[in-house]
């Protein structure tokens, strides 16, 4: 079984009516709708937006559905000039940049008693990813990058140069490192697959909404080459 989560409707809708629901179960507020896309199991579900949505539904995930790999599609905010608005990143790693205990002497981002703070997507599956972005054959340009994850929605100069030069990141967004986190301590697979909404700078406000649909849809149609290949 694969487990998809998408933050809002507009990053799952599309992906739902694209199946064939057997089963729909609420928990925790999140409806998980189980069933079949390309012929495998999936279930998807929108977690709501930020780092608890994501970790507390990437654990049902786990638990109660018992996921294979956990994918995580929906729209970004870019940090690197090379990869603009409709381009898609899929996750080498991802990490929280809102985690600050720099005040007892921690690097910035660093989770105090973890073993890890930077976590590592799937190899398979970001290979999976790239030769499913050439297979669908959607005219996007595909880049691997580090996912920023925080409960904020950077749309400044300063705080997305402040993250560019922190944590070396790609694009930025609200849930995927809490969702890689999850899955990490659980030992299951997971990768990151957004699409570029907006450059996380002082037009993100006036891009974002411009962009959120056609950047979703993006997501969206990879993520289905992404199920079929599986
Ligand atoms: N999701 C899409 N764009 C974003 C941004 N600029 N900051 C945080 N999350 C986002």
């Amino acid at each position: 079984m694969l487990g998809i989560i998408g933050a809002m409707e507009i990053e799952v809708a599309t992906l739902i009516d694209a199946m064939e629901i057997s089963k729909k179960e609420t928990k925790a507020g999140m409806t998980f709708c189980c069933g079949k896309i390309e012929g495998k199991d999936v279930v998807v579900v929108k977690s709501g937006v930020g780092k608890v949505n994501a970790a507390m539904c990437t654990q049902i995930l786990i638990d109660d559905f018992d996921v294979d790999a956990v994918f995580n599609t929906g729209v970004a905010g870019s940090l690197n000039n090379d990869i603009d608005i409709c381009d898609v990143v899929v996750s080498t790693k991802a990490q929280q940049h809102d985690m600050d205990v720099t005040a007892l002497g921690y690097d910035r981002g660093i989770i105090p008693d973890m073993e890890k703070s930077v976590f590592e997507a799937d190899s398979k599956l970001i290979d999976l990813a790239k030769k499913s972005a050439k297979d669908a054959g959607l005219e996007i340009n595909v880049f691997e990058g580090k996912v920023l994850s925080g409960d904020q929605f950077i749309g400044t100069e300063e705080a997305k140069n402040f993250l560019k030069k922190e944590f070396a990141g790609d694009c930025v967004e609200m849930e995927g490192a809490a969702i890689a986190h999850t899955a990490s301590l659980n030992g299951v697979p997971f990768i990151v697959i957004r699409t570029i909404s907006d450059k996380a700078d002082g037009g993100a406000e006036m891009d974002y909404p411009t962009f959120e649909k056609k950047a979703a849809k993006n997501s969206i149609s990879l993520m289905k080459q992404i199920i079929k290949n599986y």
